[in-house]
């Protein structure tokens, strides 16, 4: 009985999540890859900073006309506005569900060069625990899989896979709906169809061990890497084609009662990854079975990001355009995005 009405809770959340034509916006970068970005604009790294900069997200006005839910860092959840107001009350004033990235990070794979396995899982029942009375009603855990010469190999897909499924399972007793993000990474010359291949092989273990895990699938979303060709690869494929592949792997390995689909944007441009996204709808949207939407940081952030540098002069200019590309990507999951 217990386990039916948590069901009914996870696909409550997981639906509302998908509904409206909206998606999720990523800002959820840890210390490392927040200060990363703040050193390559010059913006001091600093707590402080970091403040500022949530802070002029969750203050975005219209945010919520595009954006469902929000995956914030650790940091920011106990982070408030300049005039004392949490973060986490704004969001949920706006509507926007919140949610956190519960993994901590990626570490190499002994014996398995250029490979690796993500941490986090630790104590993890007791920080849902935690996030729930908080508030959040979803979390996500990212894996990462390299496709080199030798890679990746059956035994990184299969502890990645293993961890993203105990990782799910935890969330889902805990009422927290999971974003499972098994991350195939765009570097390297690997070509589209090189692509295609890992990502249907990962992510045909991915629900193997879901399944093997007893994870609900109509309470979870998955969170996966467009098919593309590897960023030094000669020939960068037409949009359709990678709509295409994309769909294709996706029809191939993602039962239909996963309740949504929702992209990381692995460092495409913003312009890019919108303009994939509607052509997978223009081309596909009477055909796929799953909601098909964002969880894109970079692809949202970026622009408005550098536009702010740091400048309170800044912020009102930054917030359109970060309201602009949620609306984009909002426009690309009706099939009505142009650049
Ligand atoms: P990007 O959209 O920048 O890839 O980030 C998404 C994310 O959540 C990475 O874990």
């Amino acid at each position: 009985m217990r386990v039916m009405m948590n069901l009914q809770e996870l696909k409550h959340t997981a639906q509302r999540l998908m509904a409206n034509d909206k998606g999720l916006l990523a800002m959820d970068e840890s210390l490392g890859t927040c200060n990363k970005r703040f050193k390559a604009l010059g913006i001091p790294e600093t707590e402080e900073y970091r403040r500022q900069y949530r802070e002029l997200i969750v203050t975005t006005p219209h945010l919520e006309e595009s954006i469902s839910g929000a995956i914030l860092f650790e940091e920011t959840l106990y982070q408030k506005t300049e005039t004392g107001t949490p973060f986490l009350e704004i969001l949920d004033h706006k509507g926007i569900i919140t949610g956190i990235k519960v993994d901590q990070g990626a570490v190499a794979l002994p014996g398995f060069p250029a490979e690796q396995v993500t941490e986090g899982l630790d104590g993890m029942q007791n920080r849902l625990a935690t996030y729930y009375k908080l508030g959040l009603r979803f979390a996500k855990f990212r894996a990462v899989i390299n496709i080199g010469r030798d890679t990746p190999t059956n035994t990184a897909i299969r502890i990645n896979a293993v961890t993203l499924a105990r990782y799910a399972a935890l969330c889902q007793e805990a009422g927290i709906v999971p974003v499972v993000e098994p991350e195939v990474l765009m570097d390297g010359d690997h070509t589209l169809h090189q692509c295609a291949e890992v990502t249907r092989t990962v992510l045909k273990e991915v629900f193997n061990e879901l399944y093997e895990q007893r994870v609900q699938l109509e309470g979870m979303i998955l969170k996966p890497n467009m098919v593309l060709p590897g960023l030094s690869c000669q020939d960068q494929s037409h949009i359709e084609d990678i709509a295409a592949e994309t769909i294709s792997c996706f029809l191939q390995v993602v039962p239909a009662a996963v309740a949504g689909i929702a992209f990381l944007s692995g460092g495409q441009s913003a312009t890019l990854a919108s303009a994939r996204l509607n052509m997978m709808h223009q081309k596909f949207g009477t055909v796929i079975p799953w909601p098909l939407t964002f969880s894109f940081s970079r692809a949202i952030q970026q622009p408005a990001l550098e536009k702010w540098s740091g400048k309170a002069e800044n912020v009102a200019a930054a917030q359109q355009m970060l309201a602009h590309r949620a609306a984009c990507n909002s426009a690309a999951r009706r099939a009505e995005y142009s650049p």
